[in-house]
């Protein structure tokens, strides 16, 4: 039961007790063991864990070819690659620039692949029409696999006279 001064104050007997050097350091000491196992979990945790870098695959399937109408240029976002088609048939292309890596862009009104960073510009078969770019946008192959489906590797480069007739 508390006494009326311990009401008055809110206080209880327990809490007026003085902390005992011997209760200090082992207070200390379970403070001590306690960040000491969460460190070592979280080592272990990220140790346990594999140590993968995660890229995306190389080669995907990019639809149908009669998704891509004949005379058009399709960026496709997630890849980084245009797929082109004119009545001679189809190729994918990077859509990275050649010169320091910056995304080019598709512009229809000047019929060409033109790089916002330092200007250059692409015709749709990749050749360059304006520098600083210093190569052509490399060609990936491309065929159809058995259903239908349009099939680019990125990983395998291609001569910009590979077509694939569709
Ligand atoms: S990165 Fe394209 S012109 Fe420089």
């Amino acid at each position: 039961m508390a006494s009326d001064d311990e009401l008055k104050t809110g206080e209880n007997a327990e809490s007026k007790t003085p902390l005992n050097r011997r209760d200090f350091f082992n207070e200390i000491a379970g403070c001590a063991l306690a960040i000491a196992g969460i460190g070592a979990a979280v080592v272990t945790v990220e140790y346990s864990s594999p140590n993968v870098l995660f890229e995306p695959p190389t080669t995907f399937r990019a639809g149908s070819s009669d998704d891509y109408p004949v005379d058009s240029v399709t960026y496709i976002q997630d890849q980084q690659v245009y797929i082109v088609r004119t009545e001679k048939g189809l190729w994918a292309m990077s859509a990275v620039c050649t010169h320091l890596g910056c995304i080019t862009q598709w512009k229809p009104e000047s019929n060409q692949i033109a790089c916002p960073c330092h200007g250059s510009k692409f015709r749709r078969d990749g050749n360059v029409q304006a520098g600083p770019a210093p190569r052509p946008l490399p060609h990936f192959s491309v065929r159809l696999a058995a259903d239908g489906a349009l099939v680019v590797d990125k990983l395998e480069t291609v001569k910009e006279t590979e077509i694939l007739k569709v």
